[in-house]
């Protein structure tokens, strides 16, 4: 499995974008869904962590999947007696999961998704009836936001396009709504929130 975040791997956890914009992502999650201390919760494209450790403050377990061993290296060597995360590394489409969580959530990883449809209608398998998703990424982008567009198949989400693939994969209540503005230099990016239940 090619791994694309090899060498963003090595200091993923020193980007201010990358810190700051996963709080305020975990802060909109804890806002618009109710957590509680007993749900299990999957991270979808965890990475390092930096959303799931926060979900993990707020749940009973977050379990994370990713493609990338070297992010989920840097993750296993954050995890604590106290706070931790289980992972799997594999592409959730290609060897989707058999288990079952109360809810998804992810951080910044819709966009290295080729095929939405397939990966909604997946997950919507792996979610608990009246389970949530809440999942963050930029809105239409004009392909500058990353310096080396590898791995990346679609240069952020409008709205209605987006709705559209998750209300007719089978989820319901289906909300979109800006919560952040990520500013580099001469361009500003807008951040989403998806969120929809089982
Ligand atoms: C931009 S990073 C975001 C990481 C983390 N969620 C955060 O906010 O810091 C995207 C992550 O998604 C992972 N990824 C990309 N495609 C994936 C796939 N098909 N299945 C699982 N993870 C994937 C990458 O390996 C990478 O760790």
């Amino acid at each position: 499995m090619k791994d694309h975040f090899s060498e963003k791997s090595k200091t993923w956890d020193e980007g201010t974008v990358q810190v700051q914009g996963a709080k305020t992502i975990a802060d909109a999650i804890k806002n618009d869904i109710e957590l509680s201390g007993s749900m299990e919760i999957l991270d979808f494209g965890v990475g390092t962590g930096l959303l799931g450790f926060e979900i993990a403050k707020s749940v009973k377990k977050v379990y994370g999947i990713d493609t990338s061993a070297s992010m989920l290296e840097k993750l296993h060597k954050k995890n604590t007696s106290e706070l931790s995360i289980d992972t799997y590394c594999q592409d959730i489409i290609k060897e989707p999961l058999k288990n079952i969580f109360d809810g998804l959530v992810s951080s910044m990883t819709l966009h290295h998704v080729e095929d939405l449809k397939a990966f909604f209608e997946t997950i919507h398998k792996n979610i608990s009836s009246n389970g949530f998703i809440a999942i963050a990424d930029l809105e239409v982008e004009d392909g500058t936001f990353h310096s080396d567009n590898m791995g990346v198949f679609h240069f952020g989400f409008d709205e209605e396009n987006l709705v559209k693939i998750v209300e007719e994969s089978g989820f319901k209540n289906v909300k979109y709504r800006n919560i952040n503005t990520i500013n580099k230099p001469n361009k500003k990016f807008g951040v989403f929130l998806l969120t929809a239940e089982r």
